[in-house]
């Protein structure tokens, strides 16, 4: 059968929903109605029994974070982390700008399981786009009594990958840079201080938007689709030397070959694809994998990973050391500097890449690398230095030839782009990316 979609967080026609009335038709608000019905302990058996993974990247299971949160003392709050920092990932603004209320109502799902304080909406004062749409369905929800006016605050922070890592994000909700903490959210939360805890939940924003459907449906109805491993439907952003690069909500589980040559329609030229890369926390991907569930348990079990959903696909003509270059390039310039291991080493290693990339690089530049991706994440506050640690060494494994000095590299097309989707037009089929960086350009 041919690979196909599931929209079920998506609108089916994908005609975006613009109001509240319009939303409750639909049969919006019913899951928050039986959740206020319910007691938080209720819920979060619920969430557990659907079995539902967050969606921001980790695929860490909701029930147990949240039963964490709840069995904390102190005040809690829950925050909806819509940063959405990963290179070739859209799905949050696109799910945003065709349904914004299934988060909100999710948020509010949420809040009451945690019997939250407040409950805060982290995102880019760059999205001019979803920001009026986020901050109408705000309004409206106060206006029409189903959220106290003040509850929910959104906060708008700086363009910073950082700003996505949930401890980071925290930091820029309580005013300051987002440079992440030492402690785990659920053990301090926002508004911390040293006498206190505000165990707070962060969830990614695909995450909270299945909420309503588990709560108004019933958890088998959420693992009627998806499989065993990872339950429900996912949005997946497609981008790079395929066909039909796009938005697509699929069933998880659908294997890579089915999103990639499926619904991607396959290699958009004459060159086989080579690499493909799930945002920038996982091993490349290379073409024997692709008979692999698209779920976080057997990607990780093989290797590599679910990530945001994000797949960035790239053919034959591309050379893997510019792409490895480009992702830790994209890393060093994120790093915040709290850290010297995790600082100096993206920054060494991204030189020593450059070297090799610039056709100067000698054996000593990839022993250099090897070193350092060993040594970049001791005693570091967040996970970034491992995504290096990770993704860069996994590249030179699997392209080892291509990384030997003195290797020919006419032929391949030189200029690359690092992902940072802007936006993705529904009638073209196009993704718009944000400009990148002058060095990005191919090397003289
Ligand atoms: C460097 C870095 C950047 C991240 N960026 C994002 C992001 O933009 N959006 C997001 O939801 N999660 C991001 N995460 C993951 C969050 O820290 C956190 O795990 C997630 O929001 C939890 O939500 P979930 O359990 O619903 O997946 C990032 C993590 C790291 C290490
Ligand atoms: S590990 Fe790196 S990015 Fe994370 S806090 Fe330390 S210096 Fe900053």
């Amino acid at each position: 059968m041919a690979a196909q979609e599931t929209r079920v967080l998506l609108p089916e026609d994908l005609k975006p929903i613009n109001s509240l009335e319009e939303y409750k038709a639909a049969g919006g608000l019913q899951g928050l109605e039986k959740a206020r019905s319910m007691s938080g302990q209720e819920l979060i058996d619920l969430i557990t029994k659907a079995g539902l993974r967050g969606r921001g990247g980790a695929g860490f299971p909701t029930g147990i974070k949240w039963n964490t949160v709840y069995n904390e003392s102190g005040n809690k709050y829950v925050v909806c982390n819509f940063a959405e920092g990963e290179p070739g990932t859209f799905k949050d603004r696109y799910l945003i700008s065709k349904n914004p209320y299934l988060m909100f109502e999710g948020l509010l799902i949420t809040a009451h399981a945690m019997n939250a304080k407040e409950a805060v909406i982290g995102t880019k004062e760059k999205f001019t786009k979803v920001v009026p749409r986020i901050t109408k369905v705000k309004e409206e929800l106060e206006a029409a009594g189903i959220v106290e006016p003040g509850f929910i605050r959104i906060v708008l922070g700086p363009d910073e990958y950082l700003f996505g890592e949930e401890k980071g994000l925290l930091e820029v909700i309580d005013g300051r840079y987002p440079m992440p903490r030492m402690f785990p959210p659920y053990m301090v939360g926002i508004h911390w201080t040293p006498t206190e805890n505000n165990p707070t939940v962060v969830n990614n924003v695909e995450s909270m938007s299945h909420l309503p459907l588990i709560v108004r449906h019933g958890p088998e109805w959420f693992r009627s689709r998806g499989d065993d491993d990872t339950p429900g439907t996912g949005i997946i952003s497609l981008t790079g030397d395929v066909k039909q690069p796009g938005m697509y909500e699929i069933s998880l589980g659908m294997s890579v070959r089915d999103l990639i040559y499926g619904l991607g329609g396959g290699p958009r030229g004459k060159h086989e694809i080579k690499a493909v890369f799930s945002g920038v926390s996982n091993r490349v991907m290379t073409p024997d994998k692709f008979d692999l569930p698209l779920n976080f348990g057997e990607l990780r079990a093989n290797g590599v990973g679910l990530g945001s959903g994000g797949f960035m696909v790239y053919d034959e003509s591309r050379w893997i050391v510019d792409l490895t270059w480009m992702f830790s390039h994209f890393l060093a310039q994120s790093s915040c500097g709290q850290c010297i291991p995790c600082n100096m080493g993206t920054r060494v290693i991204t030189e020593h890449l450059l070297k090799i990339r610039d056709g100067v690089g000698t054996r000593a530049d990839l022993d250099a690398i090897i070193t350092e991706t060993g040594r970049c994440t001791n005693q570091t506050r967040c996970f970034l230095p491992v995504q290096e640690s990770v993704l860069i060494p996994s590249c030179i494994d699997n392209f080892p030839e291509e990384f030997e000095p003195g290797f020919d590299t006419s032929g391949f097309d030189r200029n690359i782009l690092i992902p940072k989707i802007k936006d993705f037009d529904d009638e073209t089929g196009q993704f718009i990316f944000e400009d990148a960086p002058k060095e990005f350009l191919q090397p003289k």
